[in-house]
């Protein structure tokens, strides 16, 4: 039972405000003020993570014949980076601003003409995915500014995307008003910022000591590839998995964990033959991913394709889709699915002067593999997912009292509570022994929930906050009658009773199915 109202939605205070009242997500170093980029997961928040990455590796991984596993470390030799092209091209254009010291993205400012009486005075930038109204009230501030409040302003010029910072002239920008300034001409023309978090490592201090935070988790994959193939009886095509931390220093991390400083990937690196139908195999990847994420609750309708025009694509590409999502804050890249042709393999093969060739048994030949990479970010996933549960709907308490409640539908696969125990009263011993000892048989298999303190009714609230799926009351039938208890289920709070054995029967199917 989905409540009218959900249709995604849910607001980004509302999702971080349950996400902080609950335990699933808190700014890191908050005692000290939080600290811009990065996030600490709390007891719920970790559950939810973890099963998010179990259910993916289980899928990705252990049910398929075609790939394998592999954890790399986070600091690398510095030439990976040298050879991948990260040192010297992964950046983003930079702007500041010399009035208010904040700094933007510049492909993420958007400048759009101001006309007063029918002439272009000047221009406003907005931050990407920013308020019409947000717009209006800008452009008046320049225009006043320029000391023409009396002029008519042309609303209809505000309306769309605009033109990205980056190709504006500097003319124009020398009449641009900037998101927080209070005088146009502020904004720095946009230069490369570079992304990497560098480190050393030994004890030496000089630039031989150089090295980097791995800011994804893909040339881990690159580099241990050779070792994979002389090991592991693979066999084109194949792929290799990994998840794992990645460290990319955002010039604006912004819209909670959606862009932060850490986080976490899970990618795949498919090898194929370069004369497959890599068309058919990257169609393949994007419904499977399509299909994987339908899965754990986050509804196909909510997902779209954005497939990357030639002309924005790398030189090495042959094809880039990124699966969109319509977050809170609007729709944006959840999984990125790339087909990079030989290009890093040849790479490493360039720089390591080790083959990166394949002896493919069946073709008799050899030859560097091309690969299609779907890379996907836990901690995004993890958005999208309390984005898809997130809930408000209306059901009677315990007096039959319609009643407003908030609820996060999460599949049980990944929920992180998988059920609640109770007792239907906490001073009747008898009663109290069963409900603990089928929790502590639950608690065997899965995450489970005890709770015997309040009225039933809140206590079956508390759950549904978190997303727990089921509930498991305990009460005077069981005592007295047939050993059943009761199964509530959380979005349709309609109770049936099973025994303790078709309890663990049904838990298994939803859970584990
Ligand atoms: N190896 C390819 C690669 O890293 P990407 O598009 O830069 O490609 C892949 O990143 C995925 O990682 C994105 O689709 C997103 O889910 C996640 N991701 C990237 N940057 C992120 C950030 N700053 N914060 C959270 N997730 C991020």
């Amino acid at each position: 039972m989905k409540s009218e109202m959900h249709n995604n939605s849910a607001s980004m205070e509302s999702i971080i405000g349950l996400c902080k009242r609950r335990g699933f997500i808190f700014a890191s170093s908050e005692i000290y003020g939080g600290y811009n980029g990065f996030f600490d997961y709390g007891p719920l928040g970790v559950e939810l993570r973890n099963n998010i990455k179990q259910v993916w590796w289980r899928d990705m991984v252990q049910r398929r014949d075609d790939i394998v596993g592999l954890d790399s470390s986070i600091i690398m030799h510095p030439a990976i980076w040298q050879a991948s092209g990260h040192v010297d091209g992964f950046s983003d254009p930079m702007v500041d601003c010399k009035e208010s010291k904040l700094r933007y993205r510049a492909d993420q400012l958007f400048v759009y003409p101001v006309v007063l009486d029918g002439e272009v005075e000047g221009s406003i930038a907005s931050i990407e995915g920013s308020e019409l109204s947000a717009r209006i009230k800008q452009a008046k501030k320049l225009r006043d500014l320029l000391g023409k409040k009396q002029s008519a302003l042309d609303e209809s010029k505000l309306e769309g995307v605009g033109i990205e910072f980056t190709e504006i002239t500097t003319e124009q920008r020398s009449k641009t008003l900037g998101p927080d300034a209070t005088a146009w001409d502020t904004l720095t023309e946009p230069r490369e910022f570079k992304l990497m978090f560098e480190t050393k490592v030994g004890p030496l201090a000089d630039q031989s000591a150089t090295a980097y935070l791995r800011p994804e988790t893909a040339q881990g994959i690159f580099a241990n590839y050779k070792n994979i193939v002389d090991t592991g009886r693979v066999k084109i095509p194949f792929g290799i998995a990994q998840i794992g931390k990645a460290f990319r220093n955002e010039i604006t991390p912004r819209n909670f964990i959606f862009r932060s400083r850490e986080f976490e990937q899970m990618e795949i690196e498919y090898f194929i033959a370069p004369d497959a139908d890599w068309k058919a195999l990257h169609r393949e990847w994007l419904d499977c991913c399509i299909d994987w994420l339908a899965s754990i609750g986050i509804p196909k309708e909510e997902i779209s394709e954005d497939v990357h025009p030639e002309d924005k694509l790398a030189f090495y590409s042959q094809a880039t889709t990124d699966l969109m999502f319509n977050f809170p804050h609007g729709k944006q890249e959840l999984w990125g699915i790339a087909c990079r042709s030989d290009y890093d393999l040849g790479q490493h093969q360039k720089h390591s002067g080790k083959s990166m060739e394949f002896f493919d048994e069946a073709k008799k030949s050899k030859y560097i593999p091309h690969v299609i990479e779907p890379s996907l970010g836990v901690d995004r996933t993890l958005l999208a997912v309390l984005t898809a549960a997130y809930d408000e709907d209306e059901i009677p308490n315990d007096k039959g009292v319609v009643e407003k409640r908030t609820v996060l539908r999460f599949s049980p696969k990944i929920a992180p509570y998988k059920a609640a125990v109770f007792p239907l009263v906490k001073n009747k011993p008898e009663l109290v022994a069963i409900a603990e000892k089928l929790y502590k048989q639950l608690q065997k298999r899965w995450n489970v929930f005890y709770d015997a303190s309040g009225a039933i009714g809140r206590r079956y609230r508390r759950q549904d906050e978190i997303g727990t799926p089921y509930g498991i009351t305990v009460d005077f039938d069981t005592l007295e009658k047939d050993g059943t208890v009761t199964l509530r289920d959380r979005d349709s709070t309609e109770q049936r009773r099973l025994s303790p054995d078709e309890v663990f029967a049904f838990l298994e199917k939803q859970i584990d199915g």
